[in-house]
């Protein structure tokens, strides 16, 4: 018996996978993860197959950073091969409802053409059959709505494809995850458990409450294997974390993680945007992590749905120790809005609220109001990306995440509703990947390459912003969301120089605004202010 009690160290990586796929918001709902399946995983995977070298050179190449390579250094092929031949035995379902998506969509551009779409159901693939509704737009575009709500009760949402990779990390160093699948090695803990079971809380506890070696392996279910023991056992210690130490001074406390992500503490409760924490390690670049948070976030904030504003690996971690998490709602049905709500719901997540423009809720000294997002979703009918409007006493703070200012209309309206604004955090990221990088596997037709280069995941550039700070008449202005810091590259797959754009235009927003007597900086690392 080993009763002495063990932490879960703070450098235990842990990765959330689907089908050994880093997980990330569209691999939970049915018709995005079928999508990603056959157009991205299989894609990539065959395409290693058959030439791994060229991968394993692109990924050596800077300027191929984030693209569709598997980075295994040209080696390791027929595990590949055995992870596609699985994967194609394995999701043969998902597999014909993609094909079903792209026929559907195939045969609806040739044959609804403004006339009833009700002798059209019997010519539905049979695997969408009941799953879809035909509309028309008001000018006579057909398309479909999918029942999402009972696509996730179908066969087609499988729990047993959901699995979490344990490894101890100690660096930034972490390959760009969204090309390269997992496969089972030395060092890696590979655990079948489904994202919505409670004995994910109690293994991300353990970071704060101790547990005896005998129980945790029990609820993790490792018993027979040796080295499975070993390995867990070396994920644990008796030391126990930092003791966190609650903001309970007067006014607001904000400290700045990394990326978008931002808690403010004030009136007894902690507010967190777009949770995306690095681990605990020795590092140049100072930072906060997961040991400095409190032991109840009482809202989460997501403003958008892309993987760096929703991190599955993150908000997994925190779910326990999560009251609200707040989400924008989708546009129901399309395939390209998947709902946060019914996704988060699916992954254990308990309180999900959904909100739409302008709904709010009251908190102890002030309130959260969810408003419009514009833009960075390449002209795309997407409705899950919300703004957020936090009061804290005095304080207002605007958390407008990636919001691309290409209405400046909308912001003068928006002025009108809720006046001036004391601080705005805003992404600047205005080069923006195209079209396809993040979409292209739920296009079930090839896009000209001309428009996909110009439909973009484009934030606000430096008028764009200035108009922003300049109609609220904001006191402090912080660029965030750059995706700078380098524990992000793994999602990010970012790097700037001096003269890449977003740095040219944030650069030039902050001068503007100190010239104007404007706190105003770009966020890097961590920052931490007080507010009387
Ligand atoms: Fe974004
Ligand atoms: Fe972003």
């Amino acid at each position: 018996m080993q009763t002495e009690p063990l932490y879960l160290r703070g450098n235990i990586q842990v990765e959330p996978l689907v089908d050994q796929w880093y997980a990330w918001s569209h691999l939970l709902p049915p018709a995005t993860t079928a999508r990603n399946i056959s157009e991205r995983h299989l894609t990539i995977m065959d395409s290693y197959i058959a030439a791994p070298q060229i991968h394993e050179n692109a990924v050596k190449n800077p300027r191929m950073l984030g693209g569709p390579f598997i980075d295994y250094g040209g080696k390791r092929v027929d595990e590949i091969k055995a992870l596609r031949d699985d994967t194609i035995q394995k999701r043969s379902r998902l597999l014909e409802l993609s094909k079903a998506l792209t026929d559907l969509d195939a045969f609806l551009r040739m044959k609804a053409k403004g006339f009833s779409l009700q002798p059209l159901y019997q010519e539905i693939p049979e695997i969408l059959r009941g799953y879809v509704e035909l509309v028309y737009d008001l000018n006579n575009h057909p398309s479909f709505k999918l029942m999402e709500p009972l696509m996730y009760r179908s066969e087609f949402y499988d729990r047993s494809a959901q699995s979490l990779m344990l490894s101890l990390t100690s660096g930034d160093d972490r390959p760009f995850a969204l090309s390269t699948p997992r496969l089972e090695d030395e060092g890696l803990l590979h655990l079948r458990i489904p994202f919505d079971e409670p004995v994910i809380d109690e293994l991300f506890k353990l970071k704060s409450q101790p547990k005896p070696f005998d129980e945790i392996k029990e609820m993790l279910g490792i018993n027979g294997n040796v080295q499975q023991r070993e390995l867990l056992r070396s994920f644990l210690t008796e030391t126990p974390p930092p003791k966190y130490v609650p903001y309970d001074g007067p006014g607001v406390r904000w400290r700045y993680f990394g990326h978008a992500c931002v808690m403010v503490e004030t009136g007894g409760i902690a507010i967190m945007s777009d949770p995306v924490l690095s681990y605990t390690y020795e590092s140049d670049v100072s930072r906060y992590t997961y040991s400095d948070l409190p032991d109840t976030i009482d809202y989460v904030l997501v403003t958008h749905n892309h993987q760096d504003h929703v991190l599955l690996e993150t908000i997994l971690q925190l779910r326990h120790k999560i009251k609200y998490v707040v989400v924008p709602r989708s546009t129901a049905g399309s395939l390209q809005d998947p709902s946060l709500e019914l996704a988060l719901k699916h992954a254990g997540f308990k309180n999900v609220i959904g909100l739409d423009q302008f709904e709010e809720l009251t908190t102890p000294n002030g309130a959260i109001t969810a408003l419009p997002f514009l833009g960075e979703h390449c002209d795309l009918n997407i409705n899950a990306k919300m703004a957020y409007l936090v009061k804290a006493g005095a304080h207002s703070i605007l958390f407008a995440a990636d919001s691309c200012n290409i209405e400046p209309k909308l912001y003068e309206h928006l002025h009108d509703e809720i006046g001036d604004v004391d601080a705005i955090f805003l992404g600047m990221e205005c080069n923006g990947a195209p079209l396809t990088w993040l979409y292209g596997p739920l296009l079930t037709h090839r896009i000209d390459r001309a428009m996909d280069e110009s439909r973009r995941l484009t934030g606000s550039n430096f008028e764009q912003a200035r108009d922003i700070v300049d109609r609220f008449r904001c006191k402090e202005v912080y660029v965030y969301a750059m995706g700078q810091e380098p524990w992000l590259n793994y999602v990010m797959s970012i790097k700037y120089t001096e003269r890449s754009k977003p740095i040219v235009e944030s650069n030039r927003l902050v001068e503007y605004c100190r010239s104007r007597g404007i706190i105003a900086e770009r966020l890097f690392g961590e920052k931490e202010i007080l507010l009387p």
